[in-house]
């Protein structure tokens, strides 16, 4: 095992999508690394994609001053390089090539005598992660994604920025459905799992919450509608995650990356809903996606907190040699876990969660 001693040069990565706070754990991990235990950190571009091709820089204390509040990343990120399923061209028929090039990255760790890395990423990249430990390559991981879908921890870092984000854009839809008079949807991001529809829409105050992990009854939303039409409420907000679905149905599907390891991107399930519950409700309906802005933007200051919190003790697991974990939030302390137990896993939201209950308990509906 490594300790804090046999340590002297780190990488660091993001990998998988964007997310507010990127920066901030970028930040903390460098300056702790440099000042605290005299490491060299060297940032590695664009997830494992700098991995496997080999492109890293050092990072100075300069290069991470100031980049607390900015968005995104400055070491840039690829959510289509997953290195045991990497696209390395096109076969005749259009499809790609995969290939295992895990052994690449493994010379180009020793070859830069990388001690340990450390991923900051989502379940993809921890996924990834966990196979680069089979390889040899010490890692440490940080839990990011606006999902907040991690397996093992409570809270990822990004998700509460997300959540203030898609609950300002459902107030600001708030008006023109309460001034128009129309049943207004709201499609929010979150893949499989219905955590960031849940927080915004009961933060806003939506009407209807729909999310993956409870397939919707048409008949229940539409009805719900009318009601609140006949009872005098001129407009209904409904937040729909992008991967909610009809009982019985499948979740609508917006592209296939074929070159992306996790090829299926979910999105336009709100414009579907718009159609029927117009049609069958003759209710005045728009739908609105809000897409990448969800990702986007400074993080909130919940987000920087908590990521210069995940980045110290992601070096302190370095330090203390206690290697391939991943930083993790636990009844609201830190803590950690193996990487090798989230892999390959979602964290979705619980059919007894206490939100589901008072979203019930208020009158909204859920669909069900
Ligand atoms: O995992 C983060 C996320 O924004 C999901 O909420 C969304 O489904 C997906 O990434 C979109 O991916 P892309 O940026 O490849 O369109």
């Amino acid at each position: 095992m490594a300790s804090s001693s046999s340590l002297r040069r780190i990488g660091i990565l993001t990998g998988g999508g964007d997310c507010p706070g990127l920066n901030a754990v970028i930040r903390a991990v460098t300056k702790a690394a440099i000042l605290r235990y005299g490491w060299e950190v060297w940032g590695i571009e664009d997830g494992f994609l700098g991995l496997i091709r080999n492109r890293m820089h050092r990072l100075s204390m300069a290069d991470v001053s100031n980049i607390l509040t900015r968005g995104g990343t400055i070491l840039g990120t690829s959510n289509k390089a997953d290195p045991s399923r990497f696209a390395v061209g096109t076969a005749p028929d259009g499809k790609p090539v995969f290939e295992d090039v895990t052994n690449r990255v493994v010379e180009h760790v020793a070859e830069r005598g990388l001690d340990a890395v450390v991923v900051i990423g989502g379940d993809g990249t921890m996924s990834g992660t966990a196979r680069l430990i089979q390889h040899g390559v010490h890692c440490v991981g940080v839990p990011k994604t606006i999902d907040n879908d991690l397996m093992s921890t409570e809270l990822t870092f990004g998700f509460l920025t997300a959540v203030e984000t898609a609950t300002e854009a459902l107030d600001r839809i708030h008006t023109t459905a309460s001034s128009h008079h129309r049943v207004m949807l709201v499609e929010i991001m979150g893949r499989n799992a219905g955590w960031l529809t849940l927080h915004s829409g009961m933060a806003s105050g939506a009407d209807v919450i729909l999310i993956p992990e409870i397939p919707y009854d048409l008949n229940v939303v539409c009805d719900y509608c009318l009601r609140r039409s006949r009872e005098g409420k001129s407009f209904t907000i409904i937040a729909v995650s992008e991967g909610a679905r009809a009982r019985g149905g499948k979740p609508v599907v917006d592209r296939v990356v074929h070159d992306s390891p996790d090829p299926i991107r979910l999105g336009g399930v709100s414009e579907v809903l718009c159609e029927q519950i117009a049609q069958r409700t003759h209710l005045e309906t728009r739908a609105t996606i809000l897409g990448h802005v969800q990702r986007g933007g400074t993080p909130c200051a919940a987000d920087r907190v908590l990521a210069t919190e995940f980045g110290l003790a992601a070096t302190r697991l370095l330090a203390e040699g206690r290697l391939n974990r991943l930083v993790a939030m636990c009844n609201g302390r830190i803590t950690d876990v193996e990487i090798a137990d989230v892999a390959d896993k979602q964290r979705t939201v619980p059919p007894d969660h206490p939100l589901l209950d008072a979203a019930r308990a208020i009158g909204l509906c859920l669909g069900e």
